[in-house]
């Protein structure tokens, strides 16, 4: 593990989160805040690991703007976003209420305080599942369920969803926390605490590279490996890059079994979700929230 290089990705990481939240208010256009929180993260020094995921309502995860998209902040807006220096993340979110209500807030509030309980809990030898259990707990304290079927995760070089699992529900998993890189993603709902895939959410990932007969296709897959490589990427940076025409492109590379297109992880019915996350780094006996 490059530890300068996971701390420094951090830091880029709270200062955009810092720099961002007084800019986000309803109605201000999600591409507008995709593009700034991308640019920032470049003007910093680092890359976005993965395209910035804003997400309504019950919409969970995955979502992120096209190169036209016209959708306008506003519900319970998830702002998910990575960054990455030399393919160590950071990864990070946190949940904004756009419509001054008291349910948003106290689903905010839920996830919140479920991720700095959890970070208590955190240090080397901490069973997965007492760290789900704690996070369940604090969730149902609040009157609401935390999302079962997503979870946190370890991460590596290059690679944002590692071997192990941080559950956000208790969970009878005999693993336990070793040194490595982690981030942890509480979500919060007044549903019953399930996701679904929804529909297509515009991010993409090399599922299996082999050739296309696509020319255009071809470039686009070079492109691709190039700058992305293993980690995933948003349709508009293709379109910025080869213009409106690569949108048929990126659709026959994922007919092909090529590319895969993330659909967007939305609540069963339709109930709102909240989340929070952090980045820690586990090492020599300590904890560090990396993302702060
Ligand atoms: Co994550």
């Amino acid at each position: 593990m490059d530890e300068k290089k996971i701390l420094k990705a951090g830091k880029i990481a709270g200062e955009v989160k810092s720099w961002i939240k007084p800019k986000i208010k309803k109605d201000v256009p999600l591409i507008e805040i995709a593009e700034s929180i991308e640019k920032k993260i470049f003007e910093l020094g680092g890359s976005p690991a993965f395209p910035v995921n804003l997400s309504i309502d019950e919409c969970a995860a995955h979502y992120t703007p096209s190169y036209n998209d016209e959708t306008l902040a506003g519900g319970l807006l998830k702002v998910d976003f990575g960054v990455e220096i030399g393919g160590w993340i950071a990864d990070n979110s946190f949940s904004v209420d756009l419509e001054n209500s008291a349910l948003n807030k106290n689903l905010i509030e839920a996830s919140k305080k479920a991720l700095e309980n959890a970070e208590k809990l955190l240090s080397e030898g901490t069973p997965v599942g007492k760290i789900g259990e704690t996070i369940e707990e604090t969730i149902n304290y609040y009157g609401f369920n935390p999302v079962a079927n997503l979870s946190g995760h370890s991460m590596e070089q290059y690679d944002l969803h590692a071997g192990i699992i941080i559950p956000n529900v208790k969970t009878p998993s005999e693993n336990e926390i070793e040194e490595g890189l982690y981030a942890i993603e509480p979500f919060a709902t007044n549903g019953k605490g399930f996701v679904h895939d929804g529909k297509k959410g515009n991010i993409f990932i090399i599922e299996n590279d082999r050739n296309t007969r696509d020319s255009l296709g071809r470039e686009i897959l070079e492109f691709i490996k190039d700058n992305y490589g293993s980690l995933p990427f948003a349709s508009r940076w293709i379109v910025k890059e080869f213009g409106a025409r690569a949108v048929l492109s990126l659709n026959n590379l994922e007919n092909e079994g090529i590319l895969h297109q993330y659909p967007i992880l939305t609540e069963e019915k339709g109930k709102v979700v909240s989340q929070s996350e952090n980045t820690f780094l586990v090492k020599d006996g300590k904890v560090v929230n990396t993302t702060k």
